[in-house]
């Protein structure tokens, strides 16, 4: 089997953590790895049964790998992944530098697995919030047409990298003491709170988080559905959660809907009002698959249909996604 150069820009970080194991669990075939930083440049940090030192980005740092998987924000990738790219690497970038370049396929692989065969170098992971729900919403796309849809995320401290779970696990030690708490990640403070605010806003009211799901949604789909959301962050320190109202073009019947998402690929169904079962932030941490809880009918819209998710926003919302998007391109004879 082919083995690749594989070079991991941000490695240091939360998405980054979950690179290194992901490579290993799942038997990427690799010949040489490279990680790369910025403030921990020169730290040896584990891979496996043995240690990497993060090496600093600088002309040359690329040559010679075939794949480099990008966890290091917007700045850096704007600057250097088509420095990547000239250097003979495919880039995958979890950042939203690119997300929205027509030159740039947006991919899910359980929803648009094709789209990558259209790169030009660059593929964008999207937003994480985005990814969780689109695996879903692709379940019902199969059944009817989604027209609209309203979400409402619960957006985990993870969300915002490693000082965002640091800012948390802080401010709760804090209050436990009587002490005030240290704001500086978040616009206020997260802990005993929820924060209607995720990124910053823009002129029409929404935050740039809910106009990435707007935006990414019709792209990964290759859609005109609609996507208003309100997005929160809350004082959890992994998983995002989200309530989504959807309207179909055909009315459906509440059981295909419930099989839909059985079949789907990447959704687990864990759905049993009775015994008080559905999804939890508290329990998918690390897990691969979008969770699916309280599915039923919109009271208010035959069309309409509402039900609830719960992702790992590290792994599915970022690494997970990919490092399948990676595998996918070695299944397609693309890398
Ligand atoms: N956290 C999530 O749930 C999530 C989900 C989806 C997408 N994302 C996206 O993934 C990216 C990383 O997020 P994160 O949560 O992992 O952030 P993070 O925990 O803050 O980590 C940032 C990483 O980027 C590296 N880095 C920053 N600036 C760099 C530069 N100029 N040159 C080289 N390396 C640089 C840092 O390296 P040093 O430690 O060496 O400084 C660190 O490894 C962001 O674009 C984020 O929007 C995150």
């Amino acid at each position: 089997m082919k083995k690749y150069n594989v070079v991991v820009l941000g490695a240091t970080g939360a998405v980054g953590l979950e690179f290194r194991k992901l490579l290993v669990e799942r038997n990427f075939p690799i010949d040489k790895i490279k990680f790369l930083g910025k403030s921990t440049v020169g730290q040896e940090i584990p891979f496996g049964d043995t240690t990497v030192t993060v090496e600093a980005v600088e002309d040359g740092c690329f040559d010679g790998f075939d794949i480099a998987l990008f966890s290091g924000g917007g700045a850096i990738s704007l600057e250097v992944a088509k420095k990547a790219v000239a250097a003979g690497c495919v880039v995958v970038d979890n950042s939203s530098a690119w997300r929205m370049d027509p030159d740039v396929p947006l991919v899910v692989p359980e929803v648009n697995p094709d789209a990558v065969a259209a790169h030009k170098g660059i593929i964008a992971n999207p937003n994480c919030t985005t990814i969780q729900m689109v695996v879903c919403l692709q379940a019902i796309e199969k059944l009817s047409h989604i027209t609209k849809v309203h979400v409402s995320t619960y957006q985990a401290a993870s969300g915002a990298g490693a000082s965002g779970m640091a800012e948390l696990e802080e401010q709760t030690k804090q209050i436990v003491n009587g002490e005030e708490p240290t704001v500086e990640k978040f616009a206020y403070q997260l802990a005993m709170n929820i924060i209607p605010q995720v990124d910053v806003f823009t002129d029409n009211g929404y935050t740039k988080e809910e106009m990435k799901m707007y935006y990414e949604t019709k792209k990964i789909m290759d859609s005109d559905i609609n996507v208003s959301a309100t997005c929160v962050r809350i004082p959890v320190m992994r998983n995002h959660s989200e309530a989504i109202w959807l309207e179909t073009e055909k009315e459906l019947d509440l059981a295909d809907v419930r099989k839909a998402f059985e079949n789907a690929p990447g959704v687990t169904v864990v759905d049993d009002p009775a015994s008080q079962k559905y999804p939890m932030p508290l329990f998918g941490a690390g897990e691969d698959d979008v969770f699916v809880g309280r599915i039923r009918k919109d009271l208010t819209n035959p069309k309409g249909l509402t039900f609830w998710c719960v992702g790992d926003q590290i792994k599915k919302g970022a690494a997970l996604n990919t490092v399948q998007i990676a595998e996918l391109m070695i299944e397609k004879g693309l890398l």
